[in-house]
């Protein structure tokens, strides 16, 4: 997507949030089907994807990883083609991310990512349209995600950088955004900088929002006790906090786990905004689905 239809996208989903969007006498995607192909656990995604499709008026197909086993029962491109037979679109979860690529290639239908060990798209929009809903602009805004430079921080750092939201990762030495995706972050936005820092509390300097994940992404269990020693100082907590913003938001994608990357105190503090931010995804993803697939019932 470019910033314009990252900006149209984020439109329609506040206008179908504040109902302004309604009521339509025939559902969108009536009669149309999602497939879900999902290779690690969910709730957000998986519920939000499947609520989305249900109020546009289609249905959904969820498929564990292992049962269909893409790459391993049968090679990704046949996977593509026959279930481009059986459904209108696909959203998949999986660990390498050309995997979602090698599928997008050979199905004929759009296929979304719902989050690969790189990124996390969907999840940026939404959090996009969160800070959108609670600072009524996103230009200029200063978002710090302090933590792992993983899935989440870097889809955010691309969704800031289409959006005007001035981004910056606070993490240890080492966990940094990989040096390749820098390089193609640098190719798709010239002059936009890509900026980290080892020092949390002068990356959250004057911050309007704070943001933070988990230190062991899914996949990354083996290293959990390693990261705990090496992430302590990189806990959101009240002191963090204080260097930002006094109407600085508190954003987390979820799952938490309180008093490892967030202290429960800012987690369900006056702050904190997760709760909206969650329930963002279903909005943006009725934005997202209502544009990738043509329901023969569009009004
Ligand atoms: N935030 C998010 O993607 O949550 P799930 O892993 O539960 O889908
Ligand atoms: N970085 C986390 C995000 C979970 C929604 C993971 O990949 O496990």
């Amino acid at each position: 997507v470019d910033a314009e239809e990252a900006q149209a996208l984020l439109e329609r989903s506040v206008a179908l949030k504040s109902g302004g969007a309604e009521p339509r006498r025939t559902p969108p995607l009536l009669g149309r089907s999602l497939g879900l192909v999902f290779e690690k656990p969910s709730l957000r995604t998986r519920v939000s994807f499947e609520a989305a499709f249900a109020r546009l008026g289609g249905s959904s197909i969820f498929l564990r990883g292992k049962d269909v086993g893409i790459g391993v029962r049968e090679s990704v491109a046949d996977f593509a083609r026959v279930i481009s037979q059986y459904v209108d679109a696909l959203a998949v979860r999986t660990f390498a991310h050309a995997t979602i690529e090698e599928l997008a290639r050979h199905a004929s239908i759009p296929v979304v990512n719902a989050l690969s060990d790189d990124a996390h798209p969907c999840q940026a929009m939404a959090d996009m349209m969160t800070i959108l809903e609670f600072k009524d602009r996103l230009e200029g805004v200063k978002l710090c995600f302090v933590g792992d430079g993983n899935n989440v921080a870097r889809s955010l750092a691309v969704a800031s950088a289409l959006l005007g939201v001035e981004f910056v990762l606070a993490c240890p030495r080492g966990y940094d955004f990989p040096k390749a995706f820098a390089v193609r972050f640098a190719e798709h936005f010239p002059g936009v900088p890509l900026r980290s820092s080892n020092d949390p509390a002068e990356a959250a300097d004057g911050a309007d929002a704070v943001y933070t994940d988990v230190w062991a992404s899914m996949g990354q269990e083996s290293e959990a006790d390693h990261r705990r020693e090496i992430f302590a100082p990189y806990q959101v907590d009240e002191k963090l906090m204080a260097r930002a913003r006094p109407d600085a938001l508190f954003l987390h994608c979820l799952p938490a786990h309180r008093g490892e990357e967030v202290a429960s105190g800012v987690l369900d503090g006056p702050q904190s905004r997760v709760i909206p931010q969650a329930a963002n995804r279903m909005y943006f993803q009725m934005a997202l689905l209502e544009r990738l697939v043509r329901g023969s019932n569009a009004e």
